[in-house]
C-alpha cells in the first residue's frame, strides 16, 4: 500500500500534470488580463519584425494567475524554445552559467520565484542582461584572472510573488514589467467553461458561475475546484454540473459563497475574536492560524488585502470592514475612523 504522504504528492502530481493540460496554447486562447495580453502582442510582433529577442520580462503578482503560462505563450508565439528553472534550484553560480550556455538565439529563460535569487547569482544576472556577457573567474595555481564569456541573445521572464521586495538595479534591468491581478469573474467563468470543455464535462453557466464567484480571482483554484465538483457530480451520478450541484460541492469543502476557505477563514476569526480587533504582526497571526508566515504574505494575503477582508496598518494586520460584514458582525464606531 502507499504511504499517505506518498499517495498525496502522488494526487498533487497528477492534478500538476492536469493543469498543465488546461494551459492556454496559444496567446489568443487566453482569457483574461486583456491589458497586459494586448501590450504583449505588440512588443512580441515588433520583436519579431526586428528580427530580436523581446526584450526581459518581469511578470509579478499573487500565485495561480498565469505568469507561467504566460512565459511559456512568449516562447511558442516567439518560435523558440522556453527553458525553465527558478530560484531556489540556482543554488551556485556555476547552475545559472550553465544554464546560459546552453541558451539559444531567442530562446526564453524562464525564472520562477526570482526573488529567492542568492544575491551573488543576481549579480551575475546584471551584465548578463545588459550585455549579454559575464565574467568567469579563474584562478588556477599562479593564474589568476577572468575569462569573458558572451551569452546568445535572449529573453529572461521573471516570475515573483513578491514584487515589491526584488532589489532596485534588478528591477531596473527588466525592459517590460507586468503586474497581474485577480481575475473578474466574468473571465472567470469563461476559464471554467472552457476547462470544462477540455475535460469533457457538461456544465451550465450556473454552475460555471458559481465555481468562478468561489476561486479566490484565481484560474488554477477554478480549475482545481471543478476537478472536486466534477467528483461530487460523478458520484452523484449528475450528468451536468448545475448551480446548486457546484454550490453544495463547494460547501461540503468548506469554500464559502466570498471564496474563502478555512485558512482564510480562520485568519479573519483570529484577528476579529482572537486578537479582539487589533493590529497584529505577521509572525504572531502564522502562529495563531498554524501557517508559514511568507505563505500567509503571499498567498493568503494579496487576496484578503484586494478585497476588503484585511488591511495593513503600521502597527500589524486588522481585520478589514469586509471581514465584519461577510461574518455579520457589527463593525465599532470607532474601528476604522
Ligand atoms: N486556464 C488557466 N488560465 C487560463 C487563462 N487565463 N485563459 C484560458 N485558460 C486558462
Amino acid at each position: 500500500m502507499d504511504r499517505p504522504g506518498h499517495t498525496l504528492s502522488a494526487q498533487k502530481g497528477r492534478e500538476d500534470e492536469q493543469e498543465l493540460t488546461l494551459r492556454p496554447q496559444q496567446l489568443d486562447e487566453y482569457i483574461g488580463q486583456e491589458e497586459i495580453v494586448a501590450n504583449l502582442r505588440v512588443f512580441l510582433q515588433a520583436a519579431r519584425e526586428r528580427n530580436e529577442p523581446v526584450d526581459h520580462i518581469l511578470l509579478s503578482g499573487p500565485p495561480g494567475l498565469g505568469k507561467t503560462t504566460l512565459a511559456s505563450l512568449v516562447a511558442r508565439e516567439m518560435g523558440t524554445q522556453l527553458r525553465t528553472t527558478s530560484g531556489p534550484a540556482i543554488e551556485r553560480p556555476i547552475d545559472l552559467l550553465v544554464l546560459l550556455n546552453s541558451l539559444r538565439a531567442k530562446d526564453v529563460l524562464f525564472i520562477d520565484e526570482i526573488h529567492r535569487l542568492s544575491k551573488t547569482v543576481e549579480e551575475i544576472l546584471y551584465p548578463v542582461m545588459e550585455d549579454l556577457a559575464f565574467d568567469r573567474v579563474i584562478s588556477k595555481g599562479m593564474k589568476k584572472g577572468a575569462i569573458k564569456h558572451k551569452v546568445q541573445p535572449f529573453t529572461l521572464v521573471a516570475a515573483t510573488t513578491r514584487g515589491g521586495s526584488l532589489s532596485a538595479p534588478l528591477r531596473s534591468r527588466f525592459g517590460i514589467l507586468f503586474h497581474l491581478d485577480y481575475y473578474n469573474a466574468e473571465a472567470l467563468q469563461k476559464i471554467v467553461t472552457r476547462s470544462a470543455g477540455l475535460m469533457g464535462l457538461s456544465i451550465d453557466q450556473g454552475g460555471a458561475h458559481e465555481i468562478a464567484c468561489r476561486c479566490r480571482g484565481t484560474p488554477r483554484i477554478a480549475n482545481r475546484l471543478l476537478r472536486r465538483v466534477r467528483d461530487f457530480a460523478q458520484v452523484e451520478s449528475a450528468p451536468i454540473i448545475i448551480q446548486e450541484l457546484a454550490r453544495a460541492a463547494l460547501d461540503k469543502m468548506g469554500i464559502d459563497r466570498a471564496g474563502l476557505d478555512r485558512v482564510d477563514q480562520r485568519i479573519l476569526e483570529a484577528l476579529i475574536h482572537r486578537f479582539d480587533g487589533k493590529p497584529v504582526g505577521i509572525a504572531t497571526l502564522a502562529a495563531a492560524v498554524h501557517e508559514d508566515a511568507s505563505n500567509l504574505e503571499e498567498v493568503y494575503e494579496p487576496f484578503l488585502l484586494a478585497n476588503g477582508f484585511l488591511l495593513k496598518t503600521p502597527r500589524g494586520r486588522v481585520a478589514g470592514p469586509q471581514a465584519y460584514k461577510h461574518l455579520g458582525l457589527t463593525i465599532q464606531p470607532d474601528l476604522f475612523s
